[in-house]
């Protein structure tokens, strides 16, 4: 696996690829890699000739009360588990490099960026994932870019520049790889002590039951809901959101009569959490 920091590097080898007729996919990441992020590279290295993981810890998608100081970074363990999953090419660039200085456009996805965790973690987010995701878009030029269902918004944004912009890449959303206990895989989980790692298990556990209840026949988005909030507060966690949305524009769901996504984020202990489950009901259910 070779390191590349340099964009003109990363294009030389896709290039040299292409020329070869070989297929490019990318796996875009921030590192801190769990097995959530070694699924997406399996995917990847499954369906694609030459398998690109970025590593770049996007400063612009965080905000200045956020966690961008303390992020987990260790490039040296990143890049062994890379090369074990058979990653070809290794992106870590410095920000210098994405972000030269005059730098000076941002790409804003309107309206599925104004909820959730748009809503909460502010608008900066989102434009910051989409610009950084469309550079690497133009970097890398692959074929395929897998990204993880954990991130539902993200997915749904990343889609919808390609589609808007007329990006030549698919998209592919893996599913949600989880702890044991249901703890949904994520970077952030280095931050949980022993009693808010137990206390972090109520996020899954509180989609479970919303789940539950949908399964039995429940249709209506506030006994949904309640469901799952009464799992959150005998955790004693109270959410920064929990809502019922539907899976492709994100409007409120009041009831569930095609596919919902059902998300949730929550500070628990040091960490900001999200997760989310998708419940699907035929139209005429
Ligand atoms: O999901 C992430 O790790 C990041 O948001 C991404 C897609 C790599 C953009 O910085």
């Amino acid at each position: 696996m070779k390191i590349l920091r340099t964009i003109a590097d990363v294009r030389a080898a896709v290039r040299e690829a292409r020329s070869d007729g070989r297929t490019v996919g990318l796996v875009p990441t921030m590192g801190a890699f769990h097995d959530g992020h070694l699924s997406l590279m399996r995917r990847a290295r499954e369906q694609n000739d030459l398998v690109v993981v970025s590593l770049f810890v996007n400063p612009t998608q965080f905000g200045a009360n956020e966690d961008l100081g303390a992020y987990p970074r260790d490039e040296a363990r990143d890049a062994a588990l890379a090369e074990a999953e058979g990653v070809d090419i290794l992106f870590a660039p410095p920000a210098s490099e994405i972000y030269p200085d005059g730098f000076a456009t941002n790409i804003h996805v309107a309206g599925l960026t104004d909820v959730l965790d748009g809503a909460a973690r502010g608008p900066h987010h989102f434009d910051g994932v989409a610009t950084v995701v469309t550079k690497l878009f133009g970097i890398v030029r692959p074929d395929v870019a897998y990204f993880g269902q954990k991130d539902a918004q993200q997915v749904l944004v990343v889609r919808r520049v390609v589609r808007d912009l007329d990006l030549d890449v698919r998209i592919e959303a893996c599913p949600i790889v989880r702890e044991a206990d249901g703890l949904a895989m994520s970077s952030r989980n280095v931050y949980l002590d022993a009693d808010a790692r137990a206390q972090a298990t109520a996020l899954n556990r509180a989609l479970d039951a919303a789940a539950s209840v949908f399964e039995a026949g429940e249709r209506d988005g506030d006994g949904i809901l309640s469901a799952a909030g009464r799992v959150l507060a005998d955790a004693g966690i109270t959410p920064e959101y929990l809502e019922l949305r539907d899976a492709m524009t994100l409007e409120p769901v009041a009831r569930v009569e095609g596919d919902a996504l059902l998300a949730v984020a929550a500070h628990v202990g040091a960490a900001r959490l999200i997760d989310n489950h998708l419940l699907s009901a035929p139209k005429d259910a």
